[in-house]
Protein backbone atom coordinates (compact mmCIF):
# COMPACT_ATOMS: atom_id res chain seq x y z
CA UNK A 1 0.00 0.00 0.00
CA UNK A 2 0.85 3.30 0.02
CA UNK A 3 -0.02 6.89 1.37
CA UNK A 4 -1.49 9.41 -0.09
CA UNK A 5 -2.11 13.55 1.20
CA UNK A 6 -3.44 16.58 -0.76
CA UNK A 7 -3.87 19.69 0.31
CA UNK A 8 -6.03 23.07 -0.73
CA UNK A 9 -5.62 26.04 1.21
CA UNK A 10 -4.43 29.09 2.40
CA UNK A 11 -0.57 28.23 3.77
CA UNK A 12 2.32 26.96 2.15
CA UNK A 13 1.12 23.27 0.91
CA UNK A 14 4.48 22.05 1.22
CA UNK A 15 5.20 21.74 4.97
CA UNK A 16 2.11 20.34 5.69
CA UNK A 17 2.44 17.82 2.82
CA UNK A 18 5.98 16.91 4.05
CA UNK A 19 4.41 16.52 7.57
CA UNK A 20 1.49 14.33 6.69
CA UNK A 21 3.51 12.56 4.40
CA UNK A 22 6.11 11.39 7.80
CA UNK A 23 2.67 9.85 9.57
CA UNK A 24 1.81 7.64 6.55
CA UNK A 25 5.62 6.68 5.77
CA UNK A 26 4.25 3.31 7.94
CA UNK A 27 2.14 2.68 4.94
CA UNK A 28 4.99 2.60 2.17
CA UNK A 29 8.45 3.87 2.30
CA UNK A 30 10.79 3.26 -0.66
CA UNK A 31 10.15 6.13 -2.32
CA UNK A 32 8.26 9.55 -1.91
CA UNK A 33 7.35 12.73 -3.87
CA UNK A 34 5.15 15.59 -3.90
CA UNK A 35 3.63 18.00 -6.71
CA UNK A 36 2.72 21.53 -5.59
CA UNK A 37 0.55 23.87 -8.02
CA UNK A 38 3.49 27.01 -8.17
CA UNK A 39 2.94 30.24 -10.09
CA UNK A 40 4.62 28.68 -13.33
CA UNK A 41 2.87 24.94 -13.06
CA UNK A 42 3.51 21.80 -11.82
CA UNK A 43 6.89 21.34 -9.69
CA UNK A 44 7.11 17.88 -8.60
CA UNK A 45 10.54 16.27 -6.65
CA UNK A 46 10.40 12.46 -6.37
CA UNK A 47 12.83 10.48 -4.87
CA UNK A 48 13.12 7.22 -3.96
CA UNK A 49 14.26 5.87 -0.16
CA UNK A 50 13.36 7.50 2.87
CA UNK A 51 10.79 10.23 2.83
CA UNK A 52 14.10 12.49 4.50
CA UNK A 53 15.62 12.13 1.25
CA UNK A 54 12.91 13.54 -0.22
CA UNK A 55 13.52 16.63 2.46
CA UNK A 56 16.37 17.19 1.56
CA UNK A 57 15.96 17.61 -1.98
CA UNK A 58 13.11 19.73 -1.15
CA UNK A 59 15.98 21.90 0.35
CA UNK A 60 17.86 21.62 -1.66
CA UNK A 61 15.40 23.42 -3.96
CA UNK A 62 12.34 25.29 -2.44
CA UNK A 63 9.04 24.72 -3.71
CA UNK A 64 5.93 26.91 -2.55
CA UNK A 65 2.41 27.05 -3.07
CA UNK A 66 -1.15 26.40 -1.77
CA UNK A 67 -2.32 23.49 -3.37
CA UNK A 68 -0.61 20.43 -3.34
CA UNK A 69 -0.42 16.70 -3.29
CA UNK A 70 2.34 13.77 -1.91
CA UNK A 71 3.07 10.46 -2.11
CA UNK A 72 5.18 7.67 0.10
CA UNK A 73 5.42 4.49 -2.02
CA UNK A 74 5.12 0.54 -1.46
CA UNK A 75 6.34 -0.92 -4.82
CA UNK A 76 4.19 -3.17 -6.39
CA UNK A 77 4.36 -2.27 -10.78
CA UNK A 78 8.03 -1.33 -10.92
CA UNK A 79 10.80 -1.20 -9.03
CA UNK A 80 11.41 1.98 -6.10
CA UNK A 81 13.06 4.52 -8.52
CA UNK A 82 12.81 8.45 -8.68
CA UNK A 83 10.81 7.77 -12.34
CA UNK A 84 8.30 5.63 -10.54
CA UNK A 85 7.63 7.17 -7.32
CA UNK A 86 4.45 9.79 -7.36
CA UNK A 87 3.00 11.87 -8.08
CA UNK A 88 2.61 11.16 -11.86
CA UNK A 89 2.08 14.01 -14.58
CA UNK A 90 0.53 13.38 -17.83
CA UNK A 91 3.46 14.09 -20.81
CA UNK A 92 2.28 17.64 -21.19
CA UNK A 93 2.47 18.43 -17.19
CA UNK A 94 -1.15 19.19 -17.20
CA UNK A 95 -2.71 16.54 -15.18
CA UNK A 96 -1.02 15.41 -11.47
CA UNK A 97 -1.75 12.27 -9.94
CA UNK A 98 -1.04 10.26 -6.80
CA UNK A 99 -2.17 6.67 -6.21
CA UNK A 100 -2.49 4.59 -3.51
CA UNK A 101 -4.15 0.98 -4.61
CA UNK A 102 -3.65 -1.45 -7.87
CA UNK A 103 -5.15 -0.59 -11.32
CA UNK A 104 -5.46 -4.07 -12.63
CA UNK A 105 -6.37 -3.20 -16.75
CA UNK A 106 -3.76 -0.55 -16.77
CA UNK A 107 -1.82 -2.93 -19.80
CA UNK A 108 -4.65 -2.62 -22.10
CA UNK A 109 -4.92 1.42 -21.22
CA UNK A 110 -1.76 2.07 -21.39
CA UNK A 111 -1.48 0.39 -24.90
CA UNK A 112 -4.95 2.40 -26.13
CA UNK A 113 -2.68 5.71 -24.84
CA UNK A 114 0.44 4.37 -26.80
CA UNK A 115 -1.26 3.85 -29.62
CA UNK A 116 -2.27 7.58 -29.49
CA UNK A 117 0.93 8.53 -29.21
CA UNK A 118 1.52 9.21 -25.37
CA UNK A 119 4.76 8.77 -24.42
CA UNK A 120 4.99 6.87 -20.89
CA UNK A 121 7.98 7.74 -18.80
CA UNK A 122 7.39 5.19 -15.86
CA UNK A 123 6.76 1.29 -15.20
CA UNK A 124 3.72 2.11 -12.76
CA UNK A 125 0.31 1.08 -13.43
CA UNK A 126 -0.49 4.29 -11.50
CA UNK A 127 1.15 6.73 -14.61
CA UNK A 128 -1.81 5.41 -16.32
CA UNK A 129 -4.57 7.55 -14.48
CA UNK A 130 -2.59 10.59 -15.43
CA UNK A 131 -2.20 9.84 -18.89
CA UNK A 132 -5.69 8.68 -19.02
CA UNK A 133 -7.25 11.80 -17.16
CA UNK A 134 -4.66 14.14 -19.21
CA UNK A 135 -6.02 12.56 -22.44
CA UNK A 136 -9.92 12.56 -21.48
CA UNK A 137 -9.58 16.26 -20.52
CA UNK A 138 -12.08 18.44 -21.72
CA UNK A 139 -12.04 21.68 -19.49
CA UNK A 140 -13.57 20.70 -16.07
CA UNK A 141 -11.79 18.25 -13.79
CA UNK A 142 -14.85 16.54 -12.44
CA UNK A 143 -16.14 15.40 -15.60
CA UNK A 144 -12.50 14.25 -16.25
CA UNK A 145 -12.23 12.16 -13.12
CA UNK A 146 -15.48 10.58 -13.76
CA UNK A 147 -14.72 9.12 -16.97
CA UNK A 148 -10.99 8.54 -16.03
CA UNK A 149 -12.32 6.54 -13.01
CA UNK A 150 -15.04 4.77 -15.04
CA UNK A 151 -12.13 3.43 -17.18
CA UNK A 152 -10.20 2.05 -14.73
CA UNK A 153 -10.54 -1.60 -13.16
CA UNK A 154 -8.80 -2.51 -9.80
CA UNK A 155 -8.03 -0.19 -6.71
CA UNK A 156 -7.44 3.35 -6.13
CA UNK A 157 -7.46 6.70 -3.22
CA UNK A 158 -6.78 8.75 -6.17
CA UNK A 159 -5.60 13.24 -5.34
CA UNK A 160 -5.45 14.71 -8.83
CA UNK A 161 -4.72 18.62 -9.73
CA UNK A 162 -4.57 19.76 -13.04
CA UNK A 163 -3.20 22.91 -14.38
CA UNK A 164 -6.20 24.88 -15.34
CA UNK A 165 -7.97 24.68 -12.97
CA UNK A 166 -5.43 25.83 -10.31
CA UNK A 167 -7.72 25.91 -6.71
CA UNK A 168 -8.91 22.84 -7.12
CA UNK A 169 -7.91 19.40 -5.59
CA UNK A 170 -10.17 16.41 -7.05
CA UNK A 171 -10.12 12.81 -4.79
CA UNK A 172 -11.88 9.94 -5.27
CA UNK A 173 -11.67 6.26 -4.20
CA UNK A 174 -12.63 2.36 -4.57
CA UNK A 175 -11.33 -0.23 -2.47
CA UNK A 176 -8.57 1.39 -0.56
CA UNK A 177 -9.32 3.91 2.22
CA UNK A 178 -9.56 7.92 1.50
CA UNK A 179 -10.81 10.67 4.03
CA UNK A 180 -11.37 14.17 3.26
CA UNK A 181 -10.28 16.61 6.63
CA UNK A 182 -11.44 20.25 6.57
CA UNK A 183 -10.48 23.25 8.89
CA UNK A 184 -10.52 27.45 8.67
CA UNK A 185 -7.14 27.82 6.86
CA UNK A 186 -7.78 25.18 4.15
CA UNK A 187 -8.96 21.50 3.22
CA UNK A 188 -7.18 18.12 3.18
CA UNK A 189 -7.51 14.84 1.59
CA UNK A 190 -5.37 11.78 3.55
CA UNK A 191 -4.85 7.68 3.82
CA UNK A 192 -5.10 8.18 7.56
CA UNK A 193 -6.48 10.32 10.16
CA UNK A 194 -2.84 10.99 11.92
CA UNK A 195 -1.51 12.62 8.36
CA UNK A 196 -4.06 15.67 9.40
CA UNK A 197 -4.66 15.74 13.13
CA UNK A 198 -2.28 18.22 13.55
CA UNK A 199 -4.51 20.74 11.44
CA UNK A 200 -7.86 19.20 11.73
CA UNK A 201 -10.43 16.85 13.51
CA UNK A 202 -13.01 17.19 11.64
CA UNK A 203 -13.26 14.29 8.97
CA UNK A 204 -15.38 13.07 6.06
CA UNK A 205 -14.66 9.66 5.67
CA UNK A 206 -15.21 8.90 1.01
CA UNK A 207 -16.47 5.73 0.19
CA UNK A 208 -16.21 3.71 -2.39
CA UNK A 209 -17.14 5.52 -6.13
CA UNK A 210 -17.43 8.99 -3.89
CA UNK A 211 -16.03 12.13 -5.43
CA UNK A 212 -14.66 15.32 -3.50
CA UNK A 213 -14.22 18.33 -5.21
CA UNK A 214 -11.94 20.55 -2.52
CA UNK A 215 -10.57 24.03 -2.60
CA UNK A 216 -9.45 26.43 0.04
CA UNK A 217 -13.17 27.52 1.01
CA UNK A 218 -14.74 24.14 0.38
CA UNK A 219 -15.51 20.53 -0.36
CA UNK A 220 -18.33 19.56 -2.45
CA UNK A 221 -19.32 15.61 -2.68
CA UNK A 222 -20.56 14.07 -6.15
CA UNK A 223 -21.60 10.43 -7.45
CA UNK A 224 -20.19 9.11 -10.85
CA UNK A 225 -23.50 10.93 -11.81
CA UNK A 226 -22.04 14.02 -11.36
CA UNK A 227 -25.25 14.37 -8.66
CA UNK A 228 -24.07 16.37 -5.87
CA UNK A 229 -24.71 15.28 -2.20
CA UNK A 230 -24.04 16.04 1.30
CA UNK A 231 -22.04 14.00 3.84
CA UNK A 232 -21.89 13.75 7.40
CA UNK A 233 -19.08 15.20 9.44
CA UNK A 234 -17.11 13.38 11.80
CA UNK A 235 -15.30 14.36 14.46
CA UNK A 236 -11.94 12.43 15.62
CA UNK A 237 -11.42 11.92 19.01
CA UNK A 238 -7.84 10.92 19.03
CA UNK A 239 -4.99 13.66 20.77
CA UNK A 240 -2.51 14.49 18.31
CA UNK A 241 0.05 12.82 21.08
CA UNK A 242 -1.75 9.14 20.11
CA UNK A 243 0.03 9.25 16.66
CA UNK A 244 3.73 10.89 18.11
CA UNK A 245 6.35 8.62 19.66
CA UNK A 246 6.19 10.48 22.79
CA UNK A 247 9.88 9.60 23.73
CA UNK A 248 10.26 6.46 22.76
CA UNK A 249 12.89 5.53 20.49
CA UNK A 250 10.24 3.60 18.26
CA UNK A 251 6.70 3.58 17.74
CA UNK A 252 6.50 -0.15 18.25
CA UNK A 253 8.22 -0.18 21.78
CA UNK A 254 5.36 3.08 22.50
CA UNK A 255 2.41 0.84 21.44
CA UNK A 256 3.94 -2.16 23.76
CA UNK A 257 3.89 0.01 26.42
CA UNK A 258 -0.11 1.44 25.65
CA UNK A 259 -1.46 -1.97 26.25
CA UNK A 260 -2.69 -2.00 29.42
CA UNK A 261 -4.39 0.94 28.72
CA UNK A 262 -5.97 0.00 25.36
CA UNK A 263 -6.79 -3.46 26.74
CA UNK A 264 -8.82 -1.66 29.54
CA UNK A 265 -10.57 0.60 27.05
CA UNK A 266 -11.64 -2.39 24.51
CA UNK A 267 -12.85 -4.32 27.70
CA UNK A 268 -14.91 -1.34 28.78
CA UNK A 269 -15.84 -0.78 24.81
CA UNK A 270 -16.77 -3.97 23.74
CA UNK A 271 -20.02 -3.60 24.21
CA UNK A 272 -22.44 -4.47 20.88
CA UNK A 273 -25.52 -6.12 19.59
CA UNK A 274 -24.02 -9.74 18.52
CA UNK A 275 -25.50 -12.12 15.89
CA UNK A 276 -27.89 -14.77 17.60
CA UNK A 277 -24.73 -17.68 17.90
CA UNK A 278 -27.81 -19.84 18.31
CA UNK A 279 -28.88 -19.59 14.26
CA UNK A 280 -25.45 -20.88 13.10
CA UNK A 281 -23.94 -24.38 13.06
CA UNK A 282 -20.91 -23.03 11.93
CA UNK A 283 -18.23 -20.66 12.89
CA UNK A 284 -15.21 -19.85 10.32
CA UNK A 285 -12.84 -17.10 11.77
CA UNK A 286 -10.70 -15.51 8.76
CA UNK A 287 -7.66 -12.97 8.16
CA UNK A 288 -4.10 -12.12 7.54
CA UNK A 289 -0.66 -12.44 9.39
CA UNK A 290 -1.12 -11.27 13.08
CA UNK A 291 -4.86 -11.18 12.67
CA UNK A 292 -4.86 -14.90 11.98
CA UNK A 293 -2.75 -15.99 14.83
CA UNK A 294 -5.54 -14.01 16.79
CA UNK A 295 -8.21 -16.18 15.17
CA UNK A 296 -6.22 -19.17 16.03
CA UNK A 297 -6.08 -18.09 19.43
CA UNK A 298 -9.36 -17.92 19.64
CA UNK A 299 -10.33 -21.10 18.29
CA UNK A 300 -9.09 -22.64 21.30
CA UNK A 301 -11.76 -20.62 23.03
CA UNK A 302 -14.40 -20.85 20.91
CA UNK A 303 -13.81 -24.38 20.77
CA UNK A 304 -13.65 -24.75 25.07
CA UNK A 305 -16.10 -22.27 25.54
CA UNK A 306 -18.91 -22.32 22.90
CA UNK A 307 -18.69 -26.62 21.35
CA UNK A 308 -19.76 -25.56 18.05
CA UNK A 309 -19.82 -28.78 15.85
CA UNK A 310 -17.54 -27.02 13.37
CA UNK A 311 -15.17 -24.01 14.19
CA UNK A 312 -12.27 -22.85 11.76
CA UNK A 313 -9.77 -20.38 11.19
CA UNK A 314 -8.59 -19.92 7.54
CA UNK A 315 -6.22 -17.69 6.11
CA UNK A 316 -7.79 -15.24 3.80
CA UNK A 317 -5.80 -15.35 1.11
CA UNK A 318 -6.69 -19.22 1.13
CA UNK A 319 -10.41 -18.66 2.42
CA UNK A 320 -11.06 -16.04 -0.71
CA UNK A 321 -10.41 -19.16 -3.46
CA UNK A 322 -11.47 -22.26 -2.06
CA UNK A 323 -15.01 -21.93 -2.93
CA UNK A 324 -15.45 -22.86 1.15
CA UNK A 325 -18.70 -24.39 2.49
CA UNK A 326 -20.41 -21.49 3.90
CA UNK A 327 -23.60 -20.68 3.92
CA UNK A 328 -26.45 -18.94 5.99
CA UNK A 329 -26.09 -21.39 8.68
CA UNK A 330 -22.09 -19.61 8.95
CA UNK A 331 -21.13 -16.97 10.95
CA UNK A 332 -17.86 -15.80 9.75
CA UNK A 333 -15.69 -13.50 11.37
CA UNK A 334 -13.33 -11.12 10.18
CA UNK A 335 -10.29 -9.74 12.01
CA UNK A 336 -7.96 -6.73 10.80
CA UNK A 337 -6.09 -3.83 12.54
CA UNK A 338 -6.16 -1.64 9.27
CA UNK A 339 -9.84 -2.95 7.92
CA UNK A 340 -8.55 -2.85 4.43
CA UNK A 341 -6.68 -5.94 3.97
CA UNK A 342 -7.10 -6.53 0.27
CA UNK A 343 -7.30 -10.61 1.02
CA UNK A 344 -9.62 -9.71 4.52
CA UNK A 345 -12.01 -8.01 2.11
CA UNK A 346 -12.05 -10.36 -0.79
CA UNK A 347 -12.83 -13.02 2.03
CA UNK A 348 -15.59 -10.94 3.30
CA UNK A 349 -16.72 -10.95 0.11
CA UNK A 350 -17.18 -13.93 -1.21
CA UNK A 351 -18.82 -15.15 2.71
CA UNK A 352 -21.38 -12.30 1.84
CA UNK A 353 -22.02 -13.90 -1.64
CA UNK A 354 -22.52 -16.94 -0.13
CA UNK A 355 -24.72 -15.90 2.10
CA UNK A 356 -22.84 -16.25 5.06
CA UNK A 357 -23.23 -13.58 8.12
CA UNK A 358 -20.22 -11.54 8.74
CA UNK A 359 -18.90 -10.17 11.95
CA UNK A 360 -15.63 -7.55 11.61
CA UNK A 361 -13.52 -6.97 14.34
CA UNK A 362 -11.66 -3.82 13.36
CA UNK A 363 -9.11 -0.82 14.96
CA UNK A 364 -9.69 1.38 11.96
CA UNK A 365 -13.34 3.25 12.20
CA UNK A 366 -14.61 3.61 8.85
CA UNK A 367 -12.47 1.30 6.82
CA UNK A 368 -14.00 -1.06 4.59
CA UNK A 369 -14.74 -4.20 6.37
CA UNK A 370 -15.59 -2.09 9.13
CA UNK A 371 -18.74 -0.74 6.69
CA UNK A 372 -19.26 -3.81 4.75
CA UNK A 373 -19.75 -6.50 7.27
CA UNK A 374 -22.60 -7.22 8.63
CA UNK A 375 -22.02 -6.37 11.83
CA UNK A 376 -18.62 -4.97 13.40
CA UNK A 377 -17.17 -4.46 17.06
CA UNK A 378 -14.17 -1.99 17.25
CA UNK A 379 -10.98 -2.43 18.99
CA UNK A 380 -9.80 0.43 21.19
CA UNK A 381 -6.01 0.36 20.28
CA UNK A 382 -6.21 3.74 18.93
CA UNK A 383 -3.40 4.17 16.07
CA UNK A 384 -1.16 1.69 15.19
CA UNK A 385 1.72 3.27 13.81
CA UNK A 386 4.66 0.05 14.05
CA UNK A 387 4.80 -1.92 10.82
CA UNK A 388 4.48 -4.94 13.95
CA UNK A 389 1.37 -5.02 15.22
CA UNK A 390 1.43 -5.35 19.21
CA UNK A 391 -1.14 -3.13 21.43
CA UNK A 392 -4.16 -4.15 18.32
CA UNK A 393 -3.94 -7.86 18.33
CA UNK A 394 -3.74 -7.79 21.62
CA UNK A 395 -7.01 -5.66 21.50
CA UNK A 396 -8.31 -8.05 19.11
CA UNK A 397 -7.94 -11.17 21.11
CA UNK A 398 -9.93 -9.21 24.15
CA UNK A 399 -13.01 -8.79 21.72
CA UNK A 400 -12.57 -12.52 21.13
CA UNK A 401 -12.55 -13.93 24.50
CA UNK A 402 -15.77 -12.08 25.05
CA UNK A 403 -17.55 -12.63 22.02
CA UNK A 404 -16.36 -16.41 22.94
CA UNK A 405 -18.14 -15.74 26.50
CA UNK A 406 -21.36 -13.76 25.03
CA UNK A 407 -21.66 -16.82 22.66
CA UNK A 408 -21.30 -19.75 25.11
CA UNK A 409 -23.59 -17.97 27.53
CA UNK A 410 -26.27 -17.51 24.97
CA UNK A 411 -25.86 -20.98 23.93
CA UNK A 412 -26.32 -22.12 27.61
CA UNK A 413 -23.08 -23.30 27.49
CA UNK A 414 -22.25 -21.18 30.18
CA UNK A 415 -24.20 -20.41 33.81
CA UNK A 416 -24.70 -16.46 34.51
CA UNK A 417 -21.92 -17.22 37.27
CA UNK A 418 -19.77 -18.72 35.39
CA UNK A 419 -19.88 -16.06 32.57
CA UNK A 420 -18.90 -13.28 35.46
CA UNK A 421 -16.34 -15.24 36.19
CA UNK A 422 -14.80 -15.59 32.93
CA UNK A 423 -15.09 -11.62 32.71
CA UNK A 424 -13.82 -10.88 36.08
CA UNK A 425 -10.68 -13.03 34.69
CA UNK A 426 -10.59 -10.72 31.78
CA UNK A 427 -10.55 -7.65 33.81
CA UNK A 428 -7.35 -8.32 35.67
CA UNK A 429 -6.00 -8.27 32.64
CA UNK A 430 -4.73 -4.84 32.03
CA UNK A 431 -2.97 -4.70 35.64
CA UNK A 432 -1.12 -8.58 34.94
CA UNK A 433 0.28 -7.01 31.39
CA UNK A 434 1.12 -3.90 33.55
CA UNK A 435 3.27 -6.12 35.86
CA UNK A 436 4.86 -7.84 32.75
CA UNK A 437 6.21 -4.52 31.48
CA UNK A 438 7.57 -2.93 34.54
CA UNK A 439 10.00 -5.84 34.65
CA UNK A 440 11.69 -5.75 31.38
CA UNK A 441 14.98 -5.26 32.14
CA UNK A 442 15.42 -9.71 32.04
CA UNK A 443 14.25 -9.61 28.50
CA UNK A 444 16.04 -6.87 27.33
CA UNK A 445 19.23 -8.11 28.47
CA UNK A 446 18.30 -11.72 27.56
CA UNK A 447 16.95 -10.89 24.24
CA UNK A 448 20.93 -8.23 23.88
CA UNK A 449 22.19 -11.99 23.60
CA UNK A 450 20.44 -13.58 20.81
CA UNK A 451 21.13 -11.29 17.94
CA UNK A 452 23.83 -13.64 16.77
CA UNK A 453 21.24 -16.72 16.57
CA UNK A 454 20.12 -18.35 13.10
CA UNK A 455 16.98 -19.75 13.73
CA UNK A 456 14.62 -19.33 16.58
CA UNK A 457 11.63 -21.80 17.50
CA UNK A 458 9.07 -20.81 19.00
CA UNK A 459 6.86 -24.22 20.55
CA UNK A 460 3.81 -24.51 22.50
CA UNK A 461 1.06 -26.59 23.17
CA UNK A 462 -2.70 -26.13 22.59
CA UNK A 463 -2.93 -21.96 22.95
CA UNK A 464 0.46 -21.84 23.80
CA UNK A 465 1.13 -23.43 20.32
CA UNK A 466 -1.21 -20.43 18.69
CA UNK A 467 0.60 -17.62 20.43
CA UNK A 468 3.66 -19.36 19.27
CA UNK A 469 2.91 -18.26 15.97
CA UNK A 470 2.66 -14.79 16.95
CA UNK A 471 6.08 -14.40 18.66
CA UNK A 472 7.32 -16.25 15.84
CA UNK A 473 5.84 -14.01 12.96
CA UNK A 474 6.82 -10.94 15.22
CA UNK A 475 10.27 -12.05 15.17
CA UNK A 476 11.46 -12.32 12.05
CA UNK A 477 9.25 -9.41 10.78
CA UNK A 478 11.49 -7.32 12.63
CA UNK A 479 14.70 -9.00 13.38
CA UNK A 480 15.11 -10.95 10.10
CA UNK A 481 15.98 -13.45 11.80
CA UNK A 482 14.82 -16.84 10.64
CA UNK A 483 11.98 -18.32 12.92
CA UNK A 484 9.27 -21.09 12.93
CA UNK A 485 6.95 -21.97 15.59
CA UNK A 486 5.71 -25.88 15.98
CA UNK A 487 3.29 -27.40 18.41
CA UNK A 488 5.60 -29.21 20.58
CA UNK A 489 4.49 -32.45 19.64
CA UNK A 490 5.15 -32.34 16.64
CA UNK A 491 8.43 -31.47 16.50
CA UNK A 492 9.82 -35.07 16.92
CA UNK A 493 8.24 -35.96 13.34
CA UNK A 494 10.49 -33.54 10.98
CA UNK A 495 11.59 -30.30 13.01
CA UNK A 496 14.08 -31.78 15.61
CA UNK A 497 16.72 -32.78 12.66
CA UNK A 498 17.34 -28.80 12.38
CA UNK A 499 18.02 -28.34 16.36
CA UNK A 500 21.32 -27.78 16.63
CA UNK A 501 24.23 -25.99 19.28
CA UNK A 502 23.29 -22.65 17.66
CA UNK A 503 19.45 -22.75 17.85
CA UNK A 504 17.22 -21.23 20.43
CA UNK A 505 14.11 -22.63 21.63
CA UNK A 506 11.65 -20.24 22.63
CA UNK A 507 9.07 -22.74 24.92
CA UNK A 508 5.66 -21.02 25.90
CA UNK A 509 3.72 -23.14 28.80
CA UNK A 510 0.85 -20.99 30.32
CA UNK A 511 -1.10 -24.88 30.25
CA UNK A 512 -0.56 -25.96 33.52
CA UNK A 513 -2.11 -29.68 32.47
CA UNK A 514 0.14 -29.51 29.30
CA UNK A 515 3.30 -28.35 31.20
CA UNK A 516 4.46 -31.61 31.77
CA UNK A 517 4.32 -32.55 28.23
CA UNK A 518 6.10 -29.08 26.64
CA UNK A 519 9.03 -29.56 29.00
CA UNK A 520 9.75 -32.91 28.20
CA UNK A 521 10.18 -31.12 24.29
CA UNK A 522 12.42 -28.90 26.24
CA UNK A 523 14.13 -31.44 27.23
CA UNK A 524 14.98 -32.86 23.79
CA UNK A 525 16.03 -29.85 22.62
CA UNK A 526 18.86 -29.03 25.01
CA UNK A 527 19.67 -32.52 24.64
CA UNK A 528 20.49 -31.87 20.76
CA UNK A 529 22.40 -28.78 22.15
CA UNK A 530 19.70 -26.03 21.91
CA UNK A 531 18.97 -23.59 24.29
CA UNK A 532 15.84 -23.21 25.77
CA UNK A 533 13.76 -19.21 26.96
CA UNK A 534 10.76 -20.81 28.92
CA UNK A 535 8.25 -18.27 29.40
CA UNK A 536 5.56 -19.78 31.77
CA UNK A 537 3.81 -19.35 34.51
CA UNK A 538 4.99 -21.75 37.16
CA UNK A 539 8.50 -22.00 38.80
CA UNK A 540 8.78 -25.63 39.27
CA UNK A 541 11.78 -25.55 36.72
CA UNK A 542 14.96 -24.68 37.62
CA UNK A 543 16.97 -22.44 35.52
CA UNK A 544 20.18 -23.94 34.38
CA UNK A 545 23.00 -22.80 31.53
CA UNK A 546 20.86 -23.98 28.95
CA UNK A 547 17.29 -23.09 30.18
CA UNK A 548 16.48 -19.55 31.10
CA UNK A 549 13.30 -18.90 32.12
CA UNK A 550 10.18 -16.00 32.51
CA UNK A 551 7.66 -15.85 34.56
CA UNK A 552 4.45 -15.03 33.72
CA UNK A 553 1.32 -13.80 36.39
CA UNK A 554 -1.43 -16.47 36.95
CA UNK A 555 -4.22 -16.14 34.81
CA UNK A 556 -7.11 -18.57 33.71
CA UNK A 557 -5.45 -20.75 30.45
CA UNK A 558 -7.53 -19.45 27.55
CA UNK A 559 -6.60 -15.70 28.46
CA UNK A 560 -2.76 -16.45 29.03
CA UNK A 561 -1.98 -15.67 25.30
CA UNK A 562 -2.61 -11.70 26.43
CA UNK A 563 0.78 -12.21 28.82
CA UNK A 564 2.75 -14.49 26.94
CA UNK A 565 2.34 -12.30 23.73
CA UNK A 566 3.74 -9.31 25.63
CA UNK A 567 6.78 -11.34 26.49
CA UNK A 568 7.44 -12.32 22.96
CA UNK A 569 7.08 -8.86 21.74
CA UNK A 570 9.52 -7.15 24.01
CA UNK A 571 11.57 -10.19 23.22
CA UNK A 572 11.38 -9.62 19.24
CA UNK A 573 11.74 -5.93 20.07
CA UNK A 574 14.77 -6.00 21.66
CA UNK A 575 16.20 -8.33 19.38
CA UNK A 576 15.99 -6.18 16.46
CA UNK A 577 16.64 -2.83 18.76
CA UNK A 578 19.50 -4.58 19.61
CA UNK A 579 20.45 -5.11 15.58
CA UNK A 580 20.35 -1.75 14.99
CA UNK A 581 17.49 -2.25 12.75
CA UNK A 582 14.83 -0.01 11.71
CA UNK A 583 12.24 -1.50 13.96
CA UNK A 584 9.16 0.35 12.74
CA UNK A 585 9.50 0.20 9.20
CA UNK A 586 10.87 -3.14 8.45
CA UNK A 587 12.31 -4.65 4.89
CA UNK A 588 10.05 -5.39 2.16
CA UNK A 589 6.49 -4.77 4.47
CA UNK A 590 3.84 -1.91 4.73
CA UNK A 591 1.82 -1.95 7.36
CA UNK A 592 -1.74 -3.12 5.67
CA UNK A 593 -1.40 -4.96 2.55
CA UNK A 594 -3.92 -3.30 0.28
CA UNK A 595 -2.87 -5.61 -2.76
CA UNK A 596 -2.77 -9.13 -3.36
C1 LIG B 1 1.80 -8.07 11.81
O1 LIG B 1 2.77 -7.56 12.64
C2 LIG B 1 1.82 -7.69 10.44
N1 LIG B 1 2.47 -6.54 10.10
C3 LIG B 1 0.80 -8.28 9.51
O2 LIG B 1 0.92 -9.66 9.60
C4 LIG B 1 -0.69 -7.87 9.72
O3 LIG B 1 -1.16 -8.40 10.91
C5 LIG B 1 -1.50 -8.38 8.52
O4 LIG B 1 -1.01 -7.80 7.35
C6 LIG B 1 -2.98 -8.10 8.67
O5 LIG B 1 -3.25 -6.73 8.68
P1 LIG B 1 -4.65 -6.18 9.16
O6 LIG B 1 -4.81 -6.57 10.59
O7 LIG B 1 -4.57 -4.70 8.97
O8 LIG B 1 -5.69 -6.83 8.29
Amino acid sequence: MCGIIGYAGSGNAVPIIVEGLKKLEYRGYDSAGIAIRGAAGFEVVKQKGRLAALEGRIKDSPLKGSLGIGHTRWATHGEPSDVNSHPHLGSGSRIAVVHNGIIENYKQLKERLERRGIVFASQTDSEVIAQLAEYYYDGNLLDTVIKTANALEGSYALGIMCLEEPDTLVAVKKDNPLIVGVSDTGNFIASDIPAILEHTNKVYYLNDKEIAVITEKDVRFFNMDKEPFGKELETITWSVDSAEKGGFAHFMLKEIMEQPKVVKETINSANIELPDISQFNKLVITACGSAYNAGVVSKYVFERLCRLPSIEVELASEFRYKDAVVDDKTLVILISQSGETADTIAAMREAKNKGAVTLSIVNVVGSTIAKEADHTIYTAAGPEIAVATTKAFSTQLIVLYMLAIKFAARLNRLSPEGEAELLAEIATLPGKIAEILESVDFIQKYASECVGYKSIFFIGRNIDYAIALEGSLKLKEISYIHSEAYAGGELKHGTISLVEENTLVVTISCCKRLHSKILSNAEQVISRGAKVLLVANTNEVESTDKLSQIRLPEIHELFSPSLSVVVLQLFSYYVAANKGLDIDKPRNLAKSVTVE
